[in-house]
């Protein structure tokens, strides 16, 4: 009954939205009726996407193998972090380009027994031998390709330690049994995806150059096609020794020694001093509040929690839902917004350990309202200080993002990666385990971009025993105190404006986690000066913001999330559509 008759209301305010778009001859800002009913209009029932529902629990990643693995766990009576433990080894084995154990990340865990959230921070560290010119050649200028595809691109790995050190806090089920997913696909292997062949083939260049990923990723001359099977018997003989001495196999034992070897083959930085130093820190969440939800989210080496705070800050000033969702009115404010957010990220950001970082400030809300004063209605203010960006074409989307929910309230949201597809594409001989290129997030020199197009400055130049800056930001929105929605994404510097857009679809527009992931994504991050959009906002609304002086340009799909949101009394999920091998499921 109530969904007719708001079809019925929905219809005409369609109508009457048609006319009152004719009808405005400027640019001003019109508030009508219409626009208001369509913005309001987010009932699920006119939704084509709608989530996956649970009861007890729900798991998003991207990839099935997975997903599937870590419902298992918890049918079994593993907790939360168990199943985010067999999802982070089983993706290391089945989405290789971005599921690791040679690389890093973040995890936001909420523990409903004792009502805490805890950000456990496992980036990669630049080794000891590191230093601020180590990607500078003699006259100062940055050398092509090596904080990305050599072994100076590799920081000491942290996955392993983060994963094992989260079991050894919280986690319930044998360690063995977590690991025997991620043993067995990487035994028996799996077969390979469109998606998987496609990342093989355009990496084949450089991950060619080095035998031991051949032997691995290729078959008669050529990366493995889709259909084929990859078997990866190093890697699980590497996962079985975690499984039998945790993570000194890694940090200490037969691994390093293989990490060592290479490194010394190469003339790479990382020692055995390096591995065996390498320590999870257990962080803070940064946490803010937005239109009466509290938000829990990555404190910095992220920056991600900040500039997402900091944009909602400023968004609070705004009534988004009578402007309507991916309206040009909207989108233009949110966009500048992130001008403001990504030039301070270039400025203040970096290891928190290493600079001073002025958080309460960025954090403030009075901060926001004097950002939200300088910013135009009517017209975009150019990104012109400071030189320009120079971004590469890096359109990869190598980073991996799952989520996980419980009706207890239990909550994990993990982001990890390489860095780019495959990281530097090294595979440790004898291991399986390919290196991250995580060093490229570090600035190479200031005023440079590095592969996201993102520039930075002192705060975040290379230093021994210094964390990358990261855009990662696994997050975790409450209400009433409860987890109501976990999400996160990959992305690289569009990590931060997908995942801020993710809980503006959920909050302002109250969208379920499918209608929210299908959503059209647009992105500003002050340099290039360029409003980057998905296909998918209407003809109508790009015109509007290029006559508010936006550089628009339509690029391919950013980010792809994984949410779990606690709604209308159920468990719903999804895994965004920008990756068809992603899988949610639930009980
Ligand atoms: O930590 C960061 O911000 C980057 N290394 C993340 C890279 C990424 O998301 C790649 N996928 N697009």
């Amino acid at each position: 009954m109530y969904r007719s008759v708001s079809r019925a209301l929905f219809g005409a305010a369609l109508l009457s939205l048609s006319v009152a778009l004719h009808a405005q001859t400027t640019l001003d800002y019109v508030q009508t009726p219409a626009t208001q009913a369509a913005s309001a209009a987010y009932d699920d029932g006119y939704s084509i996407f709608q989530p996956v529902l649970a009861q007890e629990a729900i798991v998003a990643t991207e990839e099935a193998h997975a997903t599937e693995a870590a419902l298992a766990v918890l049918q079994e009576g593993g907790n939360v972090i168990d199943a985010a433990v067999t999802i982070g080894f089983t993706l290391a084995v089945t989405l290789p380009n971005a599921g690791n154990l040679g690389g890093g990340g973040f995890m936001l865990y909420h523990d409903a027994q004792d009502q805490q959230t805890y950000a456990i921070d496992f980036r990669e560290v630049a080794p000891k031998g590191a230093h601020k010119d180590l990607f500078l050649d003699q006259e100062g200028n940055v050398i092509d390709g090596r904080s990305l595809y050599s072994h100076y691109a590799v920081g000491v790995p942290g996955t392993v330690a983060g994963l094992m050190d989260a079991y050894e806090r919280w986690g319930s089920l044998p360690l063995e049994r977590l690991l025997a997913p991620a043993i067995e696909l990487a035994e028996q292997g799996f077969e390979v995806s469109p998606t998987l062949a496609s990342a093989l083939e355009r990496t084949a260049e450089r991950m060619g150059q080095w035998p031991a990923t051949k032997e691995i990723f290729w078959r008669d001359g050529q990366p493995l096609q889709a259909g084929d099977t990859l078997t990866q018997a190093d890697l699980a003989h590497s996962l079985r020794l975690i499984a039998e001495q945790g993570q000194d196999a890694f940090y200490r034992g037969p691994i390093a020694d293989a990490i060592v070897k290479e490194m010394q083959d190469h003339q790479g930085a990382i020692t055995r001093e390096d591995l065996e130093e390498y320590k999870v820190i257990l962080r803070e969440p940064t946490v803010g509040q937005y239109r009466g939800y509290d938000i829990a989210t990555m404190p910095p080496p992220s920056s991600g929690g900040v500039h997402i705070l900091q944009i909602l800050n400023m968004a609070e000033h705004w009534p988004l839902q009578d402007w309507g969702h991916n309206s040009a009115q909207t989108i233009h404010h949110l966009a500048e917004a992130m001008k403001f957010a990504y030039a301070d990220r270039s400025t203040f950001l970096g290891d928190p350990d290493f600079v001073d970082i002025p958080l309460e400030g960025l954090l403030s809300k009075t901060y926001a309202a004097e950002l939200v004063e300088k910013i135009n209605p009517e017209q975009a203010t150019p990104a012109e200080q400071i030189g320009a960006g120079n971004p590469s074409d890096h359109e990869s989307e190598q980073t991996t993002h799952y989520s996980i929910l419980d009706n207890q309230g239990n909550a994990v949201s993990v982001t990890y990666t390489l860095n780019t597809n495959f990281g530097s594409g090294i595979v440790v001989p004898g291991t399986g385990i390919l290196l991250n290129n995580e060093m490229d997030d570090f600035s190479a020199k200031p005023g440079v971009a590095n592969a996201y197009g993102l520039i930075g400055g002192e705060a975040n130049a290379v230093e021994a025993g210094k964390r990358p800056l990261s855009s990662m930001t696994p997050t975790i929105v409450f209400a009433d105190g409860a987890p109501m929605l976990v999400t996160g994404s990959p992305g690289g510097a569009r990590i931060i404006t997908t995942v801020l857009q993710t809980l503006i679809n959920a909050l302002d527009f109250d969208m379920n986690p499918a209608q929210s992931a299908a959503a059209p994504r647009f992105h500003h991050q002050w340099l290039p000066d360029e409003l980057r959009i998905e296909l998918g906002l209407s003809a109508d609304t790009i015109d509007r913001l290029q006559a508010r002086g936006h550089e628009v340009s339509i690029k391919p799909t950013m980010g792809r999330t994984q949410t779990v949101q606690k709604r209308q009394d159920q468990l719903q999920g999804y895994s965004d559509p920008r990756n068809p091998d992603g899988l949610t499921l639930g009980y």
